[in-house]
């Protein structure tokens, strides 16, 4: 029988929590997921479309795996993700290899799909739901470090920022029942993980209404405030993080619960895009410069120790040398610890794609994007340098890369820290003080093993 399934995962946490959704629905229906490509019956590419460069990879991928397929003609190649929900039935036109593209709020269809598949049909499921969250659905964690999960707490997005595909790949905007979500971090915590992290586009959107019939009072709703408190509620052992919030809507009653609990960890990813109040605007972000630095005061106020990360683009429509630089002045205003730096990839459909010129040229979106990433790399090893001294408690994940005899953590701030193995194993907390660093990672030592 031909039931062996290989998942490829691209793009955002979201996509990776997904096929773990995936891979528990194919599993129920009796199909195995493998970890062996060349042991698969069916290869499953869930995709991400946020920038060009995000399919051109794909559409390469696709390529080299026609040398596979010549040799295991029975294989069937499906794509799944923003990019099947993007181009639906074209990417199958397009691209000969592919028998099957699934949208992100189809795949409970797959187990049927695949089984029509092995007739050599070619088949399109990229319905959009509006209520579709997968709430029921226990994921299987393949590729798990058995210590940090990610869990879905929200889908799909209705921000429509200008230059962004999200909202037309995920469609319409989509809370889980926080039961579901406090019972699956339970089940984690009692199965030895100890971190979790919250997932949605907006997570600050999170809003559940209970389904009590009475009468609309707010206090019938969960929000992201309340959520994150339940959660943290599982165990003081199991730490919780969460992604992304929205400048527009980062509450301080948000900053209240985040210092009211040592396991939430104090890290917040406020993607800022720009620092040009011109652009923020044209890229329809419903918040001024000011607006924002005033979220990171509030941030620096409630908590002290909360490391800031960001995701920035270059080069969006008419940016000009001004935009640029305030985007600049940004940076070294919130000195962040992380950022994810992206040239402006113009995207079909988008409000953009619609109504603006992709006129800044390829040679200066590179030029200034590569002047955001020389700050950044400034500013992270500033920020590195000062923690020097300083001793962190941090929940140990796996053995360093570089050594057997080292192992690698995180503190509460995300940031990574390598140190000498001693007798500690991963899993466990370890009290490590940092010695040095470089801009990416500290290197610290033991102080005291709790
Ligand atoms: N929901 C998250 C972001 C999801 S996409 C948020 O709103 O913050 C991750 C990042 O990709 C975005 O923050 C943005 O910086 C970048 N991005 C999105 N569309 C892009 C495009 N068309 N070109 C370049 N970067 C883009
Ligand atoms: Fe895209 Fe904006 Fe939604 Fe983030 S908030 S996913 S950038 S539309
Ligand atoms: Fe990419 Fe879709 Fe995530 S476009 S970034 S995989 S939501």
């Amino acid at each position: 029988m031909k039931n062996k399934v290989y998942i490829e995962t691209y793009g955002c946490q979201m996509n990776f929590a997904d096929s773990e959704i995936v891979g528990a629905i194919l599993t129920k229906e009796g199909y195995g997921i493998v970890s062996d490509i060349n042991e698969a019956d069916f290869i499953l590419i869930n995709t991400c479309a946020i920038r060009d460069n995000a399919e051109q990879r794909i559409r390469k991928r696709l390529r080299e795996l026609k040398a596979l397929q010549r040799q295991r003609q029975w294989v069937r190649i499906g794509i799944l993700g923003c990019m099947a929900e993007r181009l639906q039935k074209q990417l199958m036109e397009e691209e000969d290899n592919v028998s099957f593209i699934v949208g992100p709020d189809a795949y409970r269809k797959l187990p049927e799909m695949l089984g029509h598949i092995k007739d050599g049909e070619k088949l399109a499921e990229t319905l959009l739901s509006e209520v579709e969250t997968y709430a029921d659905i226990e994921p299987v964690r393949y590729d798990t470090n058995g210590i940090t999960a990610y869990i879905s707490i929200m889908r799909g997005c209705q921000n429509y920022c200008a230059y962004c595909v999200v909202p037309y790949t995920r469609g319409r905007e989509r809370s889980r029942d926080p039961e579901t979500i406090v019972g699956e971090a339970r089940d984690l915590f009692e199965k030895g993980y100890r971190e979790v992290t919250l997932l949605g586009q907006n997570v600050n959107s999170y809003r559940w209404k209970a389904e009590s019939g009475k009468q609309e009072a707010e206090s019938e709703f969960v929000g992201f405030p309340q959520l994150m408190a339940m959660v943290a509620e599982v165990s003081p052992l199991l730490r919780v993080r969460f992604a992304t919030s929205h400048p527009k809507d980062l509450s301080d009653e948000l900053l209240q619960v985040m210092a009211r609990y040592d396991n939430i960890c104090k890290c917040i990813h406020l993607p800022v895009q720009s620092g040009s109040e011109r652009m923020l605007k044209l890229m329809n972000r419903r918040y001024t410069p000011e607006w924002y630095l005033n979220r990171i005061d509030a941030i620096r106020r409630y908590l002290p120790t909360c490391s800031i990360t960001t995701d920035v683009i270059a080069g969006f429509c008419s940016e000009t040398e001004e935009d640029h630089q305030a985007t600049l002045e940004m940076f070294r205003k919130v000195r962040y610890d992380y950022a994810y730096m992206f040239k402006f990839s113009m995207r079909p459909n988008t409000y953009a794609a619609k109504h603006l010129q992709d006129d800044i040229p390829d040679d200066v979106k590179t030029r200034r994007l590569e002047e955001i990433i020389a700050l950044q790399g400034e500013i992270a090893l500033e920020n590195n340098k000062k923690e020097i001294g300083k001793t962190y408690e941090v929940l140990i994940e796996g053995v360093s890369h570089r050594s057997e005899q080292q192992l690698f953590g995180r503190n509460s701030q995300n940031k990574v820290i390598v140190f000498d193995r001693g007798s500690l194993e991963p899993g466990q907390y370890a009290m490590i003080r940092v010695t040095r660093c470089t801009s990416a990672t500290l290197i610290g030592e033991v102080v005291d093993n709790k």
